[in-house]
């Protein structure tokens, strides 16, 4: 199985750890045994240097700007497929025919109403809740409303899970949206595609007849396709962490969401356009850059850097160029789109973005686009959820089925006291 050997060397022994190469992308050493060999273990907080599972969905080269899903570029899957094509591509491994296609559309669709019941639930949040405290909340909640997709050894109860969590997530995220502006609900209309059902839901009101514009409705797919998977981040291994203790599929997917909130990851598309706002004209960029830059702030360019990308985040090339495409084609003159761009050039020959290789990603340019359709800023991350839905149930899939899974369970350079006598209080 090893394709050549390592050799550690420790206290002046040696051991010899197999190394493993992917079908790309670097070796790996696998030191499963190294502890029972040593009784050492590896440090690696962040996980800078460690690959935490094998996997066939998604492969980044980030030096290259290159990322691929099984197999296919993220440029060519946005330009020429859709949500739902890449979706079924990243849970069964191949593109389907025009018939398979229809057929996995047709059974999303399905999927797409909440029970009734579950609705109550958001009545228990403030009007003013973050859409995404409301989906970690709701997510975790179908747990309790689909008890007969919660087996995670049956196979054809993890693949309804995964449908139901796709099919459903846009209608989670649209009735927070609607909750936070005090209007009823919008049932999904089935006969729409994945994306404009979702613009319905959350721009239509009964009172009116909703029309999709096919230029948001095209945006809105490609921006799902950009954040359908990216590999082990932050979020996704949450997910697999969750699963691996053997949790269902809805209680996992609400961690990834959790996880997913925080401004070092999805959270940075709504951090980014607060930022770009608060910058508001390009005269004030230098200031910007200057605090970015300064270790004694904490203020970093949001929207900017990548652990993996260290030469440009394809998906914030697409971005970029769907952004002046979309608002271009809506008519909209956005002065936020003009400070970003400036601030993208300047930041791009600044030699301390240059030598520390900080490129905008993907988040960068989303907001300008969500925005010109018209969401608030508090709703981009609930987008980035919905979104990286199909990769959480993808990766959740594979490592249910990858006979080397175990649960997950990291150890620790403990650097505490050592043992001592307890003291009673009285005596403290
Ligand atoms: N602005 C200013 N300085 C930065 C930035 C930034 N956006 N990003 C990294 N740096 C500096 C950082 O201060 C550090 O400097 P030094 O080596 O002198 O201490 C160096 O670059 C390396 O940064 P790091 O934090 O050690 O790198 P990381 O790989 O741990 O973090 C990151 C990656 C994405 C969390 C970070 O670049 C960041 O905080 N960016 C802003 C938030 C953001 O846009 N996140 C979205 C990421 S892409 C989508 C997603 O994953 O959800």
């Amino acid at each position: 199985m090893a394709d050549s050997n390592a050799t550690l060397t420790l206290d002046g022994g040696d051991q010899q750890f197999p190394v493993h190469s992917g079908s790309v992308g670097p070796d790996v050493i696998d030191i499963r045994s190294l502890y029972a060999k040593t009784g050492a273990f590896t440090y690696d907080p962040g996980f800078t240097s460690t690959a935490s599972c094998e996997s066939k969905l998604t492969y980044i080269d980030g030096d290259q700007g290159v990322l691929l899903h099984r197999g296919y570029p993220i440029d060519q899957l946005a330009e020429q497929s859709s949500f739902m094509e890449v979706a079924y591509l990243l849970l069964n491994k191949e593109l389907p025919d025009s018939a398979t296609l229809d057929k996995f559309t047709h059974t999303i669709t399905r999927h797409t109403m909440l029970h009734e019941q579950l609705l109550q639930f958001y009545r228990g949040f403030r009007r003013d809740a973050h859409p995404m405290a409301i989906m970690c909340g709701v997510v975790g909640a179908l747990s309790a409303f689909y008890h007969d997709s919660t087996d995670i050894a049956d196979p054809h109860q993890r693949m309804v899970a995964s449908h139901r969590l796709i099919a459903k997530m846009p209608t989670i995220a649209a009735n927070a949206y609607k909750y936070s502006v005090g209007q009823p609900f919008v049932y999904p209309d089935n006969s729409l595609s994945y994306a404009g059902n979702f613009l319905k839901m959350t721009f239509g009101v009964p009172a009116e007849d909703y029309e999709v514009d096919p230029v948001v409705e095209s945006a809105m797919d490609k921006i799902f396709i950009l954040h359908a998977d990216h590999e082990q981040n932050a979020s996704t291994s949450t997910v697999r962490l969750a699963g691996s203790s053997g949790a269902n599929p809805f209680a996992c997917i609400a961690a990834g969401i959790a996880c997913l909130w925080g401004p070092a990851h999805g959270g940075a598309n709504e951090a980014a356009l607060n930022m770009l706002r608060e910058i508001g004209t390009p005269d004030r960029i230098p200031e910007y850059i200057a605090r970015a830059k300064d270790k004694n702030d904490p203020f970093r360019l949001m929207g900017f850097g990548h652990r993996v990308y260290k030469n440009f985040d394809p998906r914030a090339k697409v971005l970029s160029k769907a952004a002046t495409d979309v608002l271009d084609k809506l008519g909209i003159s956005d002065p936020v789109l003009d400070t970003a761009r400036e601030l993208e050039q300047i930041a791009l020959k600044d030699d301390y973005f240059v030598e520390k290789k900080l490129y905008p990603n993907v988040d960068f340019y989303s907001g300008v686009i969500l925005s010109a359709i018209g969401f608030p800023t508090s709703m981009f991350t609930a987008l980035f959820a919905l979104a990286r839905t199909v990769g959480w149930v993808a990766q959740w899939n594979e490592m249910i089925t990858d006979p080397d899974q175990k649960i997950g369970r990291p150890r620790q350079l403990y650097t505490g006291p050592t043992q001592r006598d307890y003291i009673p209080l009285d005596r403290r």
